[in-house]
């Protein structure tokens, strides 16, 4: 392994406190997966949920992007939807697709399916990953749950959705049905990072990807109560917590206000104005385009270069993709981001503050 041993604390936590550190710590949102030649070679064809049974196999995977980058972090290899296996949801991780629930909740008659985690059994897993994960690494390792809006989405429409119509017809016209399963959503979601937490994970971050597709008002009616539970519950286990969520420019000033240490920006929003506006109050991370690393290299280190520029308002700032590594993405590039952003992050930010 390429040591990545540190003086104590590490790059990232210093940065989710908003403490100066001694290079710009990076990692990639699905660093674990796809794009890496290793993890096609031992993963095997079955599904995810599959792999997830095997601790060993699990921590190997969500090793492998440290091991061959550099990375500031390991992000537990599982998945958002993982711990809904055990309910009668009928759910499924459909390659080329995604979460798939052949008994979606549909209304008040299908809220008792969503029953609290028995950690012991459920999770038992997912605790021995996050066991193994703990004592080989020397970076944190980053547990997460799925946000409850983006959680829902797929348990209500029961597949990967574009207008999320069900969900929010759901959401307007049975309200008392949809705080109910959001408020299970977000006790299951604290079950699994207060199990991943309890294991060795020193950061936590709520994938809400899907959160974009609300309006501030719908934000603040129907999701704000649950994360601003959601931040508490995490803030209550002693750990930095991040939030992301994919087109969430005009969402910011809401998001900023949940609770959470440090949010993620995507792509399309303006990091140097949320650096501006928020950069004293939260971490923040992102936010480079997933799609420049199909760019030549020069373009690349440029777009690199200028996000790093952008962060500089901020006091603690962690260099991230804007969503998730695509997976045809080189893995060659991805380490070259890691080498330049260890490399010249500090002396751009400095730059970018002039
Ligand atoms: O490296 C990491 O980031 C850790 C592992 C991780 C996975 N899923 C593994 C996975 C994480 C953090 C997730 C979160 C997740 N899952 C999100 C939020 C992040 C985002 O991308 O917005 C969402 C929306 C899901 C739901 C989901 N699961 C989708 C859309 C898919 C892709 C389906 C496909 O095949 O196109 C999955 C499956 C999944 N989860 C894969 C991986 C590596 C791919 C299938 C596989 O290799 O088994």
């Amino acid at each position: 392994m390429q040591s990545t041993k540190q003086t104590s604390p590490p790059p990232l936590l210093r940065a989710l406190e908003r403490l100066p550190a001694d290079r710009v710590p990076v990692w990639f949102m699905r660093q674990a997966g796809r794009s890496l030649p290793e993890y096609r070679a031992i993963r095997g064809s079955e599904s995810i949920l599959e792999v997830l049974k095997d601790p060993e196999l699990s921590a190997k995977i969500t090793l492998q992007p440290v091991e061959r980058y550099g990375v500031d972090a390991a992000i537990l290899y599982s998945d958002i939807v993982a711990p809904y296996v055990s309910m009668p949801l009928e759910l499924d991780i459909v390659p080329g697709v995604g979460p798939v629930a052949g008994a979606p909740l549909r209304g008040p008659e299908d809220l008792g399916r969503l029953r609290p985690l028995d950690p012991d059994r459920d999770l038992a897993a997912m605790a021995e990953t996050v066991d193994i994960c703990s004592c080989a690494l020397e970076v944190p390792l980053i547990g997460f749950a799925g946000g409850p809006f983006t959680v829902a989405s797929y348990l209500v429409e029961g597949r990967p959705s574009r207008d999320y119509l069900i969900t929010k017809e759901l959401m307007f016209t049975d309200e008392r049905s949809w705080h109910s399963i959001m408020a299970s959503l977000v006790d299951v979601a604290l079950a699994v990072v207060g199990v991943q937490v309890a294991h060795g994970a020193a950061v936590v971050q709520i994938f809400d990807s899907w959160i974009g597709s609300l309006a501030p008002r719908h934000f603040n009616r129907f999701v704000r109560t649950h994360l601003e539970q959601l931040a508490s519950g995490i803030s209550d286990l002693g750990v930095p917590s991040i939030y992301f969520g994919v087109g969430t420019a005009g969402l910011l000033p809401e998001i900023a206000t949940t609770g959470f240490a440090a949010v993620g920006l995507d792509w399309r929003s303006d990091l140097g104005a949320a650096a501006e506006r928020y950069g004293d109050a939260l971490g923040l991370q992102g936010n480079l385009d997933p799609a420049t690393l199909f760019a030549s290299e020069p373009f690349l280190l440029d777009e690199v270069a200028a996000t790093l520029r952008e962060s500089a308002p901020a006091a603690g700032y962690v260099f991230n993709l804007g969503h998730g590594v695509l997976p045809a993405t080189d893995p060659g590039k991805l380490a070259d981001v890691v080498a330049f952003v260890h490399e010249k992050g500090l002396a751009l930010r400095m730059e970018g503050s002039r």
